[in-house]
């Protein structure tokens, strides 16, 4: 095992933060890390917002839903969906362009910004420092889009939250490798055994933190049972991401 994969095999989400700022060499190299990642196409259909200023902290903390890191580290990456530079590279050639209406324009530019996401979190995690991405700001995307001053053609997809770590949290298990890695097909008898594994795994590691008794599918499917965040698609299809190719 090198150090890379030992940083990546230790990551764990942190919701509690130092009230100490990032230095600017180490904010811009978690920035070059997620800039040299592929993109489709070479479209590089994905930008960064950097949010350091406080009282926008604090507003998105409330806009993701209260959620208080936001507001407590320093830095807050806002990971944007953006189809407006390949948008403008069409203009420049007289040649309108028609990709982002549709569902492959909306995978491919949500797909290169979770890849830049995956690379700013293993570049934060190899500094030593905490991170938490946070999909909440998807729950008032309208508010972030003028907040961010965001043009059409580009949606936040996902905020990652970067700070000192206060303390660690414990590293959450996951779903077997053998669920997640399938050899030569997709075996779906083992992701049924795999649930009911790991269903009482999630129970004892609830009790261990105190919480109370749930297990992993009882939760998933009391998130996934209704559309969490219902303004997603009308203001995606405002934003031009319209969804009808
Ligand atoms: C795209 C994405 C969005 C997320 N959104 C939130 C969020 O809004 N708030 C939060 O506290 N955690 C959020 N998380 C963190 C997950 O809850 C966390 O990764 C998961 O529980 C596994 O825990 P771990 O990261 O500690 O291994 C998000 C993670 C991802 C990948």
């Amino acid at each position: 095992m090198n150090q890379t994969i030992t940083t990546i095999k230790n990551h764990r989400s942190i919701r509690q933060y130092k009230n100490k700022d990032i230095e600017p060499k180490d904010l811009n190299l978690i920035l070059e890390a997620a800039h040299a990642m592929p993109t489709s196409i070479h479209g590089q259909q994905v930008s960064i917002v950097v949010v350091k200023d406080e009282d926008k902290r604090n507003k998105i903390s409330d806009l993701a839903g209260g959620q208080p890191w936001i507001a407590a580290a320093p830095v807050f990456l806002v990971f944007v969906m953006d189809m407006n530079k390949t948008a403008q590279a069409g203009n420049k050639n007289n040649i309108p362009q028609i990709i982002h209406e549709s569902a492959e324009g909306v995978l491919v530019s949500s797909f290169d910004a979770g890849i830049a996401m995956g690379a700013a979190i293993v570049a934060a995690e190899s500094l030593g420092l905490g991170i938490v991405p946070i999909g909440g700001i998807r729950k008032n995307p309208q508010e972030m889009i003028d907040l961010l001053e965001l043009p059409k053609n580009t949606f936040p997809i996902a905020g990652l939250v970067i700070g000192h770590p206060e303390n660690l949290s414990a590293k959450k298990p996951r779903l077997s490798i053998e669920s997640f890695a399938h050899s030569e097909k997709y075996n779906n008898e083992l992701v049924t055994k795999a649930i009911d594994d790991f269903d009482k795994e999630m129970e004892i590691y609830y009790e261990k933190r105190g919480d109370k008794s749930s297990n992993w599918s009882a939760q998933i499917a009391g998130s996934y049972k209704q559309v969490y965040f219902p303004n997603v698609y009308p203001v995606l299809k405002s934003q031009g991401f319209i969804l009808d190719k």
